[in-house]
């Protein structure tokens, strides 16, 4: 059992006292959580694997799920790739501080524990103004994972990351709730042609308005034989504890189909919770459900900050089912369908799109 400090921090202009406190914590080993633009990080000194090998304890995280190392500029990459092909360069340039993630080879100096073993490190430089000055005060990469216990809902907020971590991390800054609310996309340029591995705040369209076509690999089933490309593909990962149905299709007929299975749920004696939009709200009015509307269907931004947020309230509310709907694939719309389907337990198709 640790002691978990909690110090509250500017997000636009993070005091340099408060960020020389979380600075000397990382360089003594110890675990300090922050926020990025999209979600707490919980870090450690990269280069330290006795402070890493803790992190995965604090998460419950199996040690096979590597993690992602920020830096503080795009010229710090060097001190954790070995080899930095030209497209990395240009990705980091137009994308960088934010939430993109680039896969590439791992430096010698980069120690195993972090990569899971693996010889490809991921690594981004993230655009909250308390992450940064974070990287530049302790003068090290940081590695850092989700500040969640493991396979639950990213934490949006410091009092997510306390309700998870508590008593099990040295230090929290609180910088207040963090605004892209989904996590970085992971790509990998390690292969052929680069990959999306992990769908998040930088969508697809804009990668592909400097890399032309990229891949998405596909999610694979936790049952699967084979080995997963990104260890958080595996199903059932930021997940609430309630179980979630998600439905996917035209918004119209998605509406009705959430109607009519809330109705029959809830006529069963069950507590229903619903996801879904603002312009949903109207036709469940005077329905025996709880909803989380998290934002007009044509505004991804503010659904994808409101998503994990909505999530754990309703978790906290120990219903019996959570029915949730889809926001398609374009935009940011991919990286929520991507967290709702690994949220799920049920994925009802409603018509073919
Ligand atoms: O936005 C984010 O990315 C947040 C903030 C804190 O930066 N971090 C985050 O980390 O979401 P985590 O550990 O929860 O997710 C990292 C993802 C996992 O899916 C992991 O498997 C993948 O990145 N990953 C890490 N290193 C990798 C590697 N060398 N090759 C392939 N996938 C990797
Ligand atoms: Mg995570």
């Amino acid at each position: 059992m640790r002691s978990t400090r909690v110090l509250v921090v500017r997000a636009d202009e993070p005091e340099p006292e408060i960020i020389a406190i979380a600075a000397e914590a990382i360089r003594e080993g110890k675990l300090v959580a922050f926020p990025t633009e999209t979600v707490y990080g919980l870090g450690a000194d990269a280069f330290n694997p006795e402070a890493v090998v803790e992190i995965f304890r604090a998460k419950g995280r199996p040690a096979h799920d590597p993690l992602i190392v920020h830096v503080a500029s795009g010229a710090e990459l060097q001190r954790v790739a070995r080899h930095i092909p030209d497209v990395a360069c240009q990705l980091a340039e137009r994308f960088w501080p934010g939430p993109l993630t680039l896969v590439l080879p791992k430096a010698e100096s980069v120690p195993s524990v972090v990569t899971a073993g693996g010889d490809t490190v991921a690594v981004r430089c993230p655009s909250h103004p308390v992450a940064l000055a974070l990287l530049r005060a302790a003068a090290t990469p940081i590695a850092a994972p989700s500040a969640n216990r493991f396979g639950h809902t990213s934490p949006t907020t410091a009092e997510h990351v306390l309700d998870d971590l508590q008593g099990r991390i040295d230090l929290i800054l609180d910088g207040g709730p963090t605004w892209v609310g989904v996590e970085s996309t992971v790509l990998d340029l390690t292969g052929e042609v680069p990959a999306i591995l992990r769908p998040g705040g930088t969508t697809r369209e804009a990668l592909e308005s400097v890399l032309g076509p990229v891949q998405i690999v596909e999610r694979v089933k936790s049952t699967s034989a084979a080995p997963l490309p990104s260890p958080g593909m595996m199903e059932r990962h930021y997940a609430p504890h309630t179980p979630l149905w998600l439905f996917v299709g035209p918004a119209a007929l998605v509406r009705e189909a959430l109607l009519k299975q809330a109705r029959e749920l809830t006529s069963l004696g069950k507590r229903v919770g619903l996801l879904i939009a603002e312009d949903d709200g109207p036709a469940f009015a005077g329905e025996l459900v709880v909803r989380e509307e998290v934002g007009s269907a044509a505004d991804l931004e503010t659904v994808a900050k409101n998503l994990y947020p909505a999530l754990r309230r309703l978790d906290a509310l120990g219903l019996d089912v959570i029915l949730a709907r889809d926001f398609g694939v374009q935009g940011l719309g991919l990286a929520i369908r991507d967290r709702l389907i690994r949220a799920a337990d049920r994925v009802i198709p409603i018509a073919h799109e």
